[in-house]
């Protein structure tokens, strides 16, 4: 099958074209590399034995609508966007204008192309605040605390309009969790720009001695042991994820919400500790004040992707720690 993947050089993006590649699918990428490197075209290639198509674009109408005049796409997986939330928030107008039109343009691509498979990375931020943990896919998710997640919740809302008026389209939107860990063969992983904001990044900077000491972001949480609870899971597990999402898009229609998580809380304590017993080494860490907009606990309901894709997460917390301080220690 020849699958469009936008965003395929980022981080969840490259793990997934090597499933798809894996699998045997032709893969075309579609990527600006606004937060990615061209690197990781040739890493694909060095782990896959194939280079995956790259086109180095904008997704916008026109663009888009050239490659599908030039492939016959039969799916596609939309990552492309942006996903720093600190960031939404200074920038909120680019973060929707970004977000938002490349979503249209590439619907519009696909209406032009014929192509009615889509698979969507959505997030668990479109729970909103108010709904209690374990999140289930029923709950109200139409609220988020940045322009980010709201970008997210609008775009599964245009999904969803967009299915009515094509029942024969399907969108399957993931909402995913918190992706941690890295590839095996510790060429691709999660490398951002600048100071990192999420948590494993972090860590993997102060392992690496390239930061000083990690600042756990409150200590006075109703959770166990104080520290923020979140569903950590392996970014291979997610990437396989939307190959079963993929495959599940070919035999179905219409919008389906499906949360990609492990169904367990972890405390940003215990993550830490994880992380110093799977790779042997003490790691700096104060406890210092919380931070805006993070709420003390959540983590997925897993049930409907076990049933509708047959998926679950298999990789352990020290599978996550030991492959993300690989790539943190060799990049
Ligand atoms: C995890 C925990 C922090 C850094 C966000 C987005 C979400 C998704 C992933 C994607 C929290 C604590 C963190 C640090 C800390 N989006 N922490 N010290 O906030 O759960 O989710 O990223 O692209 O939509 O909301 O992830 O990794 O930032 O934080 O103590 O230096 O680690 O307080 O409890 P978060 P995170």
């Amino acid at each position: 099958m020849n699958v469009l993947v936008t965003g395929g050089a980022g981080y969840i993006g490259s793990h997934t074209v090597v499933e798809l590649m894996n699998a045997g699918h032709e893969v075309i990428i579609a990527d600006n590399l606004s937060n990615a490197s061209a690197d990781v075209i040739d890493r694909i290639e060095k782990i896959t034995g194939k280079a995956p198509e790259f086109y180095r674009i904008n997704c916008c109408s026109e663009i888009l609508k050239s490659i599908f005049a030039r492939h016959r796409i039969d799916a596609v997986i939309h990552f492309a966007g942006y996903k720093a939330v600190g960031e939404s928030v200074r920038m909120p107008l680019q973060y929707y204008r970004n977000n938002i039109d490349s979503t249209l343009s590439l619907l519009e691509a696909m209406e032009y192309g014929g192509c009615k498979k889509l698979v969507f990375s959505s997030s668990a931020t479109v729970y909103g605040p108010d709904n209690p943990h374990p999140y289930k896919e029923e709950m109200p998710a139409l609220q988020s605390a940045s322009p980010y997640g709201w970008t997210k919740v609008m775009i599964e809302r245009i999904l969803t309009d967009y299915v009515t008026a094509h029942p024969d389209f399907c969108a399957v939107l993931l909402r995913y969790f918190n992706p941690i860990g890295a590839h095996e063969s510790g060429l691709l992983g999660d490398d951002p720009n600048g100071i990192p904001n999420n948590l494993m990044p972090y860590i993997g900077r102060v392992a690496a001695g390239k930061l000083e000491k990690l600042t756990i972001f409150g200590g006075d949480y109703a959770t166990p042991d104080g520290t923020c609870q979140r569903d950590y899971l392996h970014v291979v597990d997610l990437a396989v994820g939307h190959l079963r999402a993929l495959e599940y898009a070919m035999e179905h229609s219409g919008a389906e919400a499906i949360n990609l998580g492990t169904g367990k809380g972890v405390s940003v304590l215990e993550l830490v500790h994880a992380f110093e017993q799977a790779n042997n080494m003490k790691l700096p860490f104060t406890i210092g004040a919380r931070r805006d907009g993070d709420l003390p606990a959540f983590w997925a309901d897993a049930e409907k992707a076990k049933k509708l894709l047959h998926w679950e997460a298999v990789h352990s917390l020290e599978d996550m720690c030991k492959s993300a301080w690989e790539f943190a220690r060799t990049h």
